[in-house]
């Protein structure tokens, strides 16, 4: 992991800032975004509120006609859910072309699962146009990432639905990372710019502190927050940390298909931390690399 300091001492290397000794020094963007993470003073997004509803829903067991009407106040989630109902995943004789079909042939956890999901790639869509190509890599890593963790879950006796929801939100606080930067580069003065290396080094630096206050903020259980803090971290112990293990692994698995920000085929997955806690060796890791691909083949059109 890199630290934001040097990050932010690279930002003072511009044209502008040659005489530090007779200019005041002018503050760095990237200092003020890290300082703006830290003091919690960011503006983190709101859960939308279909997600909401529909785990309420869910929780109060009200029924598949009452989780179907609350998804079609959404038509953009409602015509996803359809459409993943319909994925080579799920798919069954005929089309389901209604809500409450599709509800019913996912089943109800399935369902909150793919809610949540599409929730949280709202939030990658409201990208700044200089981020969307980067929203779009970190979106098909979460999503490689959430169906490499539902696969390694039947390894550990974790729920596949839980394991699936990890994998696709650990990332989500570099969403937030970069939404921070967009909008104080939007506020700042003409020319005082932050190049794309030192956003990436920030959204690598401070993502995983991020990402745990904004699920604090959306009251998401400890163990997914938990993944969020803790998913670059070596330091695994015991049977506590499997949800953390499993997403870690995944992330790497996604890595090593070339779904991440930093695709490394080469990687060895069987010397990391994670896979000595799984009990991978390489002949399972090479079985759940097909599995994966297999797995990315199947929902290819799905989200
Ligand atoms: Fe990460
Ligand atoms: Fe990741």
């Amino acid at each position: 992991m890199t630290n934001p300091a040097s990050a932010a001492a690279r930002d003072t290397t511009t044209p502008e800032a040659v005489d530090l000794e007779q200019a005041p020094p002018v503050e760095p963007l990237a200092v003020r975004v890290e300082r703006q993470i830290k003091e919690g003073r960011l503006t983190l997004p709101v859960m939308p509120a279909v997600a909401l509803d529909v785990q309420r829903l869910i929780e109060a067991d009200a029924g598949i006609p009452a989780v179907a009407t609350a998804i079609g106040r959404d038509p953009s989630i409602a015509a996803a859910v359809i459409k993943y109902a319909n994925s080579a995943m799920y798919a069954g004789l005929r089309d389901v072309t209604d809500i409450q079909q599709a509800v019913m042939r996912l089943g109800l956890q399935p369902v909150q699962q793919a809610v949540t999901a599409l929730s949280a790639r709202s939030l990658f869509e409201r990208a700044a146009p200089a981020h969307a190509e980067l929203y779009k890599r970190i979106w098909r890593h979460s999503l490689t990432t959430a169906l490499a963790s539902r696969r390694l879950a039947s390894r550990v006796r974790i729920a596949p639905d839980t394991a699936f929801l990890a994998g696709l939100l650990h990332d989500l606080g570099k969403v937030v990372v970069l939404q921070s930067v967009a909008g104080l580069q939007g506020r700042a003065p003409a020319g005082f710019a932050i190049d794309d290396a030192t956003v990436l080094e920030f959204v690598e630096a401070l993502h995983c502190s991020v990402g745990d206050m904004l699920f604090e903020t959306w009251k998401i259980p400890s163990d997914l927050r938990d993944v969020l803090r803790r998913h670059h971290d070596p330091s695994l112990s015991g049977v506590g940390d499997m949800l953390v293990a499993v997403v870690q692994m995944a992330d790497l698995l996604a890595a090593k298909v070339g779904a991440s920000l930093h695709p490394d085929p080469e990687l060895s997955l069987v010397d990391c931390p994670a896979a000595a806690l799984l009990r991978l060796d390489d002949v399972k890791l090479a079985s759940l690399l097909v599995d994966l691909e297999d797995d990315l083949e199947a929902t290819h059109d799905a989200f």
